[in-house]
């Protein structure tokens, strides 16, 4: 009993606890007698997971482009898909143009962590969904939905951050493991508080961070998206308790009581997304949430660093069990497989609702503006053109020589200043 506690107990305590949810939250590394395995009938494994994207790629081409440019440190292919109308402004098939900007730009990451399934499986009845309502056959509320997506939207999806470990996790039968091939968790490498006690230094431990931020070729794909295109928002996802990140994680903001610019907002669509399943989710910033900060993560770089609006680190899946192992700790059952995947589904609509209203208003509010600036460089140059033109033909109207205006020099010099200023104001 608390009350009772001496403070050389109380220590004990405290020791005792802070140890059980380390270990209860974060699993172990090591492999696990498991109670529950995956049926690779029911789940995807890394193979079926590539062939099946690349089977709901070609069933819509014009809507859907993969690109496996960006690869693991073994070599494998992250799986990046673009997901858009791409007839909508003449959009190029390419990852590495930018011509939508009026689209909501959405980036969301999956597979960070190699024992968790369920959100790749999540994401696979995402695409299946946007890519069914475009079919002949579609039900009119399917293929509205998904035109409404498609055409508001620019979605960017890694569908597997981290593909080494993957395999790694189904070749060894390893379910606990978390980690890149090396052992990295990808979300401690990232350059936000990099080091420090959220994470660990030990290449043996779960949270280690990796010899410096960003050591592992993984991060480059997610770097490289956020330094090519401005994203309205981004979303790391998770498994292991139903939870919705709002950032941030690092124990110095959490020290500090730092907090994200959007903040509001974020917690406006988090309240929103929690309440979409008809589970239970919890939401907030991260350092109120957690009782352990996290240093290093990726979804506090995308809103410390790169300065994206709305940022998520969301947990889509988890089990309050007696005695889970791992494999049941990150995943549902095999029979839960489908229904589980199915009740998520509703986050991701309310997001993308939210989102597009969101940028909708972005966009009057900064029409608005527009009426206010002042006169841009198109309206000067006709200016100026026009007057030079008014000079001109008072030249030739009054058939006056030039060297009678060039001997005018204070005319001429009026002139010059006139359009040294047009062009000295600044928008
Ligand atoms: C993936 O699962 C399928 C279907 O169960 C199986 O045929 C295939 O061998 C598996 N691939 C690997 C690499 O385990
Ligand atoms: C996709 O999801 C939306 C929103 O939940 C739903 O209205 C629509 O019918 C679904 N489309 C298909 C093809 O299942
Ligand atoms: C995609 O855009 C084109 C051109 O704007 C349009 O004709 C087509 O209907 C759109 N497709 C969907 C599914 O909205
Ligand atoms: C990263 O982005 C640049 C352009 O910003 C591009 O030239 C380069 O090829 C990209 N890297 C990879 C691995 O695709
Ligand atoms: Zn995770």
């Amino acid at each position: 009993m608390y009350p009772l506690c001496t403070v050389n107990m109380l220590t004990s305590c405290l020791l005792i606890t802070v140890l059980l949810i380390k270990t209860t939250h974060c699993g172990n590394v090591k492999p696990q007698k498991e109670s529950e395995l995956p049926d690779y009938n029911v789940y995807h494994n890394m193979s079926q997971i590539q062939l099946v994207l690349l089977k709901l790629t070609n069933r819509a081409p014009g809507y859907i482009q993969m690109i496996s440019s960006f690869v693991s440190r073994e070599g494998r292919p992250q799986l990046l898909l673009r997901i858009t109308n791409f007839t909508n402004n003449q959009l190029q098939p390419s990852y590495n143009t930018d011509p939508s900007r009026d689209k909501v730009k959405i980036l969301l990451s999956y597979g960070e962590h190699a024992r968790e399934f369920f959100p790749i499986e999540s994401l696979i009845y995402l695409v299946g969904n946007l890519t069914g309502g475009l079919k002949t056959d579609a039900s009119p509320m399917a293929r509205e939905f998904s035109q409404l997506i498609l055409s508001n939207i620019d979605l960017f999806i890694v569908a597997m951050m981290n593909p080494d470990g993957r395999v790694y996790v189904e070749r060894t039968g390893n379910y606990c493991w978390r980690g890149t091939v090396t052992g990295v968790d990808l979300n401690r490498n990232f350059d936000w508080n990099f080091g420090k006690h959220g994470s660990s230094g030990n290449p043996k431990d779960e949270e280690f961070r990796g010899p410096r931020a960003f050591s592992e070729p993984e991060c480059n794909i997610l770097r490289n998206l956020t330094a090519s295109f401005s994203f309205d928002a981004f979303v790391s996802l998770h498994s292991g308790i139903r939870q919705i990140y709002v950032p941030f994680a690092d124990s110095l903001s959490k020290q500090t009581r730092r907090k994200p610019e959007n903040l509001d907002s974020m917690l406006d669509v988090a309240q929103k997304m929690a309440r979409a399943t008809g589970k239970k989710f919890t939401y907030g910033l991260a350092y109120y949430l957690n009782d352990y900060p996290a240093d290093g993560t990726i979804f506090d770089y995308m809103a410390g660093v790169r300065k994206i609006p709305f940022s998520f680190a969301i947990e889509l899946w988890g089990d309050l069990k007696k005695h889970p192992i791992c494999f049941d700790l990150f995943n549902p059952s095999n029979e839960n497989l489908q229904t589980e995947v199915k009740q998520v589904h509703p986050i991701y609509e309310v997001l993308f609702l939210y989102l597009i209203k969101w940028k909708q208003q972005q966009a009057a509010s900064s029409a608005g503006r527009q009426k206010d600036r002042p006169p841009s460089h198109a309206f000067r140059y006709t200016v100026l053109v026009c007057v030079s033109l008014l000079v001109l033909y008072q030249v030739l109207h009054n058939r006056r020589s030039l060297s009678f205006w060039l001997r005018r020099r204070r005319r001429v010099i009026r002139v010059h200043s006139l359009g040294s200023m047009f062009s000295n104001m600044k928008t």
